[in-house]
């Protein structure tokens, strides 16, 4: 195998971060290939914590080329942040970095139009993550999109700001914002812009291939999960790209034949950020306890994350959109502090997520059996084998691997590195 896609198969923040970086390892180039800088992905680095947001995960090793994809939407402004944050811990040192001429920019009117939206009382409120996300995916489904390569045409960029100007400044007088769209400035910001990404853009879809075809390593790096897919996740209240699979070849264009494996990563619990359904999510004591034990809170935006059980026929949904062929579980340490659990094994009226939808799903719980035991928390977060944990933990896996029909293939048991069971090999 040369080249695997490493997907989020619950509703975001299932631990990618952690997991591409330690995949990455072994891979030559790391590709994102949707979403932007709504992400963030927590990396510890000898015991630094670092959160990346755009920039690919693979960024932790020098050398490894990270490509920043077409299906991708890019805020210059924050990039050259992230860059700059990286290189203080000395990374990025080199000329690893790749960005796809046909990736959306995110401009300052994207921003706050996001965060207008969301301030409105209206029904609609999603809880996105105000980073100007949805506009600019709209922008692009509207084809008055600003892509990189529009940034390289000083010509072309001013007449597509102003076709922008001319939609945007109504939508913002309806919110009773006198905001206007100032295309001269943005120009001059672009101009500075293209002096330090003009020399990292490339044709993505080439530059897949070309690492295929030297026989080199390739990770695809999801962002968000399956479940806030524009198309298969619940609806509407999803994100504005394609975070599956399939996202992986639109995103960065290149057949589906070239993916070789898929693995998707659930925490071993749920958690949930933003509006929208969450059959599992625990109101009260037992959610906190959840929260408390795994520090969920928001990467990007520090909000507390809703937490649950785990929801096994939503992960089989998210197994079958994606066709996984691996199942990474992590936040292992973290359930084993409680002391029992519960999982969701079905929903009522034997309704199916699939066909019916989430909206009306009412959990159906089973106790897990033969679970908590003294300093479990501890004895998994240093467990380095299946055969280290205890038995009740490693029956939880095989419960959930048997569920969902996908052999578990990697087990993280700690934020850190070290803290992982590989059980299959990546490529
Ligand atoms: P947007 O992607 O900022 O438009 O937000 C849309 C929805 O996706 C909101 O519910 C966000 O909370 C959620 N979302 C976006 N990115 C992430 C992520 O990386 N983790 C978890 N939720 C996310």
């Amino acid at each position: 195998m040369s080249t695997l896609a490493v997907v989020g198969a619950q509703w975001g923040d299932e631990g990618k971060g952690k997991v591409v970086d330690v995949l990455a390892a072994e891979a030559d180039l790391v590709a994102r290939f949707a979403g932007g800088n709504n992400a963030g992905h927590t990396l510890v680095v000898d015991g630094v914590k670092i959160v990346t947001h755009l920039v690919p995960s693979g960024c932790t090793y020098p050398g490894t080329r990270c490509l920043l994809g077409a299906g991708m939407v890019i805020d210059p402004e924050v990039f050259a942040e992230e860059i700059a944050q990286l290189r203080t811990h000395g990374l990025l040192a080199g000329d690893e970095l790749r960005v796809s001429l046909d990736a959306h920019v995110i401009f300052e009117f994207h921003r706050e139009l996001d965060a207008l939206r969301e301030d409105a009382s209206t029904a609609q409120t999603i809880g996105t993550t105000r980073r100007g996300i949805g506009p600019a995916y709209e922008a692009k489904a509207a084809r008055r999109g600003i892509r990189i390569r529009d940034l390289l045409r000083p010509d072309r960029l001013r007449e597509r700001l102003e076709h922008n100007k001319r939609a945007l400044e109504p939508e913002f007088a309806r919110f009773g914002s006198e905001r206007s769209v100032s295309v001269d400035a943005l120009c001059e910001a672009a101009a500075r812009w293209v002096e330090w990404i003009g020399p990292m853009t490339c044709d993505a879809g080439a530059e897949v291939l070309e690492f295929i075809g030297a026989g080199k390593s390739v990770l695809f790096e999801g962002a968000q999960g399956a479940l806030l897919d524009v198309d298969h996740g619940t609806y509407p209240y999803v994100t504005s790209s394609s975070t599956i699979a399939g996202g992986v070849c639109t995103g960065l264009g290149i057949g589906p034949t070239l993916i070789d494996g898929v693995w998707g990563i659930t925490k071993a619990y749920t958690t949930r950020v933003g509006a929208g359904p969450f059959p599992t999510k625990l109101d009260g004591e037992r959610g906190d306890q959840i929260r408390a034990a795994g520090g969920e809170y928001g990467a990007t935006t520090g909000r507390p994350r809703d937490c649950g059980w785990l929801d096994l026929p939503a992960l089989r949904l998210a197994a079958r959109r994606n066709g996984l062929t691996g199942l990474v579980v992590t936040k292992l340490d973290v359930l084993a502090q409680l002391p029992a659990i519960e999982i969701c094994t079905r929903y009522q009226d034997d309704l199916d997520p699939g066909r019916d939808g989430f909206d009306d799903a009412v959990p159906v719980y089973e106790p897990v059996a033969g679970w908590g035991g003294p300093n479990w928390g501890e004895q998994v977060s240093n467990a380095r084998s299946l055969e280290q944990l205890p038995a009740g933990v490693r029956a939880y896996l095989d419960l959930v691997s048997d569920y969902v029909e996908v052999p578990v293939t990697l087990v993280s048991v700690g934020p850190g590195r070290e803290q992982t069971i590989r059980l299959t090999a990546a490529f």
